[in-house]
């Protein structure tokens, strides 16, 4: 059976042009909060959450207040009318967005609402709450340039985070030159995520990554390749796995020719946990069935996290196309949403 992934490929071949449509749709809209803020609170679930991932690891050094992601139906009890509350939902109705939504009204935090329809617009409108009304009828998941440079926007409008004008023109072009190289039509001897699908097929990808550069990069490419490629991925970070991941390699060999291993690198990483990469490879290289070493690309932070981001996208696409599978429906999602309804 043969699949050409066609709805999955187009939207990912539209990444760039839907990051800069989404700085400019955020750049359009107008956010009247004058407090100050302390923290800031991204809500959201799945692919509409992992944007606010992002946007906590770009803001850690860049921002003077923290900012959390929350995957719940409350919010953390630090929320109150000083806390920035982004309340994320792609479809507009998941339960769990909803309720923590409400909560952050009834705790009269500054709320702003980001969502292509549904139940959440509906309720922004009527509360007079700030919207970002992103473009529907992509997959979540596809729409991370919607779900995630928003935000950056909004907190640049609230003096939250500094003028970033160089590093959105960088990644639109490495976004741009990156594509070029893992297009369909590119043939797999030069194309790095038809390799990667090919090492993953009937393996079981481990990927890991960096606390503070590259770790919402991993959990990007674990959910990737669990819901295109309908597989499952593991993942986890340096140098927190090197305390206790890295034990669980003395398995027995049988389980181990299983785990193809990826290493997902950034100039921005600490000297040390490059170090530890290093050694890390050299004590456990024997044991997995391989180890593939990558780094994001591109002059800054915001650069090699989307590079990255980019190649693992493909990667589950192709993946998915290996196993004759459609990228694009996530049935088991829906059955669950269907039967708590
Ligand atoms: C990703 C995906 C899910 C949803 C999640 C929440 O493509 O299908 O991870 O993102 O179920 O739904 P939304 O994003 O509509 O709030």
């Amino acid at each position: 059976k043969t699949i050409d992934g066609g709805q999955m490929l187009g939207a990912l071949a539209g990444l760039p042009d839907q990051c800069r449509g989404a700085v400019a749709l955020a750049r359009n809209q107008e956010i009247n909060y004058s407090r100050s803020f302390q923290n800031v609170v991204v809500t959201g679930l799945g692919g509409s959450a992992i944007g606010g991932d992002f946007l906590r690891v770009f803001c850690a050094d860049k921002s003077p207040v923290p900012v959390t992601v929350n995957r719940d139906y409350h919010l953390p009890g630090y929320v109150n009318e000083h806390t920035l509350v982004f309340a994320v939902s792609y479809s507009g109705n998941t339960e769990e967005t909803l309720s923590a939504y409400e909560e952050a009204k009834a705790k009269g935090a500054a709320v702003v609402a980001v969502t292509s329809g549904g139940k959440l617009a509906d309720l922004a409108q009527k509360d007079g709450i700030p919207f970002l009304a992103i473009p529907g009828g992509l997959q979540p998941r596809a729409a991370t340039g919607y779900l995630f440079l928003p935000l950056l926007i909004v907190m640049e409008k609230l003096h939250l985070i500094s003028v970033l004008t160089d590093d959105l023109e960088d990644l639109g072009r490495a976004l741009e030159d990156m594509g070029r190289r893992l297009a369909p039509e590119v043939e797999e001897t030069n194309n790095p995520a038809k390799q990667l699908a090919k090492l993953f097929y009937q393996k079981i990808p481990v990927i890991w990554g960096v606390s503070g550069t590259t770790e919402t990069v991993a959990m990007r490419w674990k959910g990737q390749i669990n819901e295109n490629s309908k597989a499952p991925a593991y993942f986890n970070v340096l140098p927190e796995l090197n305390h206790n991941e890295i034990v669980g390699t003395e398995a027995p060999a049988e389980l181990l020719k299983k785990i193809e291993l990826v290493f997902l690198h950034s100039l921005d990483d600490h000297p040390r946990v490059e170090k530890r990469f290093e050694i890390t490879k050299e004590i456990i290289g024997e044991r997995v069935s391989g180890i593939t070493e990558i780094w994001g690309e591109g002059n800054c932070l915001l650069s090699r996290m989307f590079t990255l981001t980019y190649l693992g996208d493909y990667t589950s696409v192709y993946l998915a196309i290996l196993y004759g599978i459609n990228p694009s429906p996530v049935e088991l999602i829906t059955l669950l949403k269907n039967k708590l309804a």
